[in-house]
């Protein structure tokens, strides 16, 4: 909302998701691509995204959906070639848009040249090799160690196939420095880091009491990180362009992620806090103020490829009231000083698709809870373009998805709802119009109102942004006229499960 004429591209982007495998499939193999990216472009320009994040497109056997990286410099089959890739980019860039991709430093795939030398005894110092496993257990459930034929264990936080880097050998580390300058020299904005907060372990690698994702513990959050990003930004500050990384850092204390974004390291990690609010407005409000006070840029993320979306967790069991504060939180996000990350399909209003038949389910936490837990795949399903077809415009006609789509998707795709100006497609690209069009007028700072019971009111200079989280009708706060609804607003009374942004004096 703050592009003054010194700030960063990225300190106020609207940046948006997108999971390659489901958002586009140009080579009809069921399977979303780069050339299906490449000719949804101009979708995502007039949605009014400012850039795009690329979910892993490398070489995988496809063990965790990518996130298990046989080579880090390459493009997998399944999603296209190199030269699609830098296709890719050279038209994202004519459009105004940026690129960033996803960076794997934690670990490789089990295929990975490394892994398999080390499996036959060479170079095993670049991984996590044991003669005893200790007590950790994978994120995705069951335990982080494997054993091998010949008794040694290697550490996995993730899935079996998916083996932890040594970070404290140097070469781990310069390998990775090689494969940032492999994209940024093809053209990446930037880089999202997947697990930027696990990279080195503690020394001896202690039995823990609690296994969860943790600010700092032995498992997280080691302070050793902090000299990875500080060379990492060096790397990326001496490249022309603003090139950027925004980490993927789940802690619960603010304070936390502001080490992460000290001015020689990242310059965004993504505000999880954020998503885990209930529809509160105490919630919501704590969040706000902890990251204004703690954390310089500020960043915004409602669903991505790991949680059930928004409209869902909202929705409790009435999917019109989860719609609804879907809508209503955007304009709350947007209206926000900072940047936003958008996950394909929400500017559709998607829900969390939760009935996936047990044998078409991928993810590998449901693989290694045995089915006790659904997984992913529920926010993953391939978008829906068209109101026909085997697929609604994903594959070509005929083609089934790699996973099964809702029949309501009949009436959500992407089509129907250019053509209907109350969709939610429309909602978003008028909100994102109209954001673009106040940076320029809208100060970083924020105030708040005095607002009634269950609501939350704010202002930014002369855009005051008023929500309805509560079950009763509110007054909307003095204002010159109404600028954008997520939903009817008249005589001055704003709706439960509303959100307005109103011009002031
Ligand atoms: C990150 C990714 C997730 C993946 C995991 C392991 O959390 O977002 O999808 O499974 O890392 O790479």
């Amino acid at each position: 909302m703050t592009r003054h004429m010194d700030s960063p591209w990225w300190r106020d982007a609207v940046v948006y998701e997108i999971y390659v495998r489901s958002f586009a499939d140009a080579s009809g193999d069921g399977v979303g691509d780069l050339p299906g990216v490449r000719e949804r472009l101009p979708y995502l320009r007039s949605l009014g995204v400012d850039a795009v994040w690329l979910t892993p497109f490398y070489p995988s056997p496809m063990a965790d959906g990518g996130y298990d990286v046989a080579d880090h410099r390459g493009v997998d089959p399944l999603f296209g070639t190199l030269a699609d890739f830098e296709a890719l980019v050279h038209d994202a860039h004519e459009l105004g848009l940026k690129v960033l991709v996803d960076v794997v430093p934690n670990h490789s795939s089990s295929e990975h040249p490394w892994f398999r030398d080390a499996l036959r005894g060479v170079g095993r110092d670049r991984y996590l090799f044991r003669d005893r496993p200790n007590n950790w257990q994978s994120t995705f459930s069951g335990p982080a160690w494997t054993q091998l034929p010949d008794g040694q264990w290697y550490l996995h936080l993730f899935a079996s196939e998916q083996p932890d880097f040594n970070w404290r050998n140097p070469e781990v580390h310069a390998e990775f420095l090689d494969i940032l300058r492999f994209w940024l020299d093809r053209g990446v904005d930037g880089f999202r880091i997947d697990v930027a907060m696990g990279l080195y372990k503690a020394e001896g690698l202690p039995d823990v009491e609690d296994q969860a994702f943790a600010s700092v513990s032995p498992i997280w959050g080691r302070p050793e990180v902090h000299a990875v990003y500080r060379d990492w930004r060096k790397l990326l500050d001496s490249y022309p362009g603003e090139r950027m990384a925004v980490g993927e850092v789940w802690t619960d204390d603010p304070a936390d992620l502001a080490l992460y974004v000290r001015p020689d390291e990242l310059h965004q990690s993504f505000n999880f806090s954020w998503l885990q609010a209930p529809w509160s407005p105490a919630a919501f409000r704590k969040v706000i103020d902890d990251t204004l006070k703690t954390v310089p840029f500020a960043t915004w993320v409602l669903s991505n490829h790991d949680v059930v979306r928004h409209r869902t967790r909202y929705g409790t069991d009435d999917p019109g009231t989860g719609l609804a504060r879907a809508r209503a939180g955007l304009l709350m996000m947007l209206a926000l000083p900072g940047s936003v990350y958008l996950y394909q399909g929400e500017e559709l209003g998607l829900p969390e698709v939760t009935d996936l038949p047990p044998e078409s389910r991928q993810d590998p936490v449901f693989k290694r809870s045995k089915g006790e837990l659904p997984g992913r795949d529920g926010c993953r399903v391939p978008l829906p373009w068209t109101p026909d077809g085997a697929s609604y415009g994903f594959s070509a006609d005929g083609v089934a998805p790699w996973l099964p789509q809702p029949d309501e998707f009949r009436t959500l795709n992407a089509q129907n709802q250019a053509e209907d100006p109350g969709s939610t497609l429309e909602f978003y690209r008028r909100a994102l119009a109209c954001r673009r069009e106040l940076a320029r007028s809208v100060p970083y700072a924020l105030e708040w109102l005095e607002s009634p019971q269950g609501a939350l009111f704010f202002s930014r200079g002369s855009l005051t942004c008023a929500v309805n989280c509560g079950s009763d009708p509110v007054r909307l706060p003095p204002h010159e006229s109404v600028l954008l609804s997520s939903g009817p607003v008249e005589d001055g009374v704003l709706p439960p499960d509303t959100a307005a942004w109103l011009r002031t004096s």
